[in-house]
């Protein structure tokens, strides 16, 4: 797949920031949610996972839905979402250096892990029950194109649903 000049300098920025050698963060590239809606304290490195928690508190993801997470990142996101739910899930992301340290994170739990870029899925229409991007839209160029292409690969109904965040 070709990508644009835009997307090689994201990619090109994220592998170097990649290490292959610590678990950052759990795993997680979020910038963490520091506090609950009661205003306790979420300590470093739970914070990071949080935002995951908190984009899907509410969520209607099932155990036989399909699941799609852009921007995926290292992976560590699908990992705790299929942990919760029990559901498909697969990741899309733009950089080189994540997708491979995803995939070896990922790599005896069934989840698929496919580079490209959330502004052309390399997926058919009507596809997913969910798609989810966990800050990674405001670095795509643009915001229109992802929404676009999340909603045409989502299936229609009431049922199926986006969250970003
Ligand atoms: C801040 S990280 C968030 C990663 C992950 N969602 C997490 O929370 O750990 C942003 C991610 O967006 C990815 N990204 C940026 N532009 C993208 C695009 N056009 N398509 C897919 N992924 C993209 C980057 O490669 C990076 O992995």
């Amino acid at each position: 797949m070709a990508f644009t000049e835009h997307e090689e300098k994201v990619s090109e920025f994220y592998s170097r920031v990649a290490d292959n050698n610590h678990n950052w963060n759990d795993g997680f590239l979020t910038f963490g949610l520091w506090k609950t809606k009661s205003g306790d304290p979420i300590p470093h490195p739970l914070c990071y996972g949080a935002v995951y928690d908190e984009l899907l508190e509410g969520s209607m993801i099932q155990a036989d839905h399909n699941v799609l997470d852009v921007a995926c990142g290292q992976g560590a996101g699908m990992l705790r979402i299929k942990s919760q739910n029990g559901c498909n899930i697969q990741g899309l992301d733009i950089s080189a250096a994540n997708v491979e340290i995803a995939k070896r994170r990922l790599c005896d739990t069934g989840i698929t892990v496919t580079r490209g870029s959330g502004t052309k899925m390399p997926y058919d229409e009507n596809s997913f029950d969910c798609v989810i991007c966990v800050e990674g839209e405001p670095h795509m160029n643009s915001r229109e194109d992802f929404f676009r292409e999340a909603f045409r690969v989502l299936k229609p109904g009431e049922n199926c649903s986006w969250l970003t965040l």
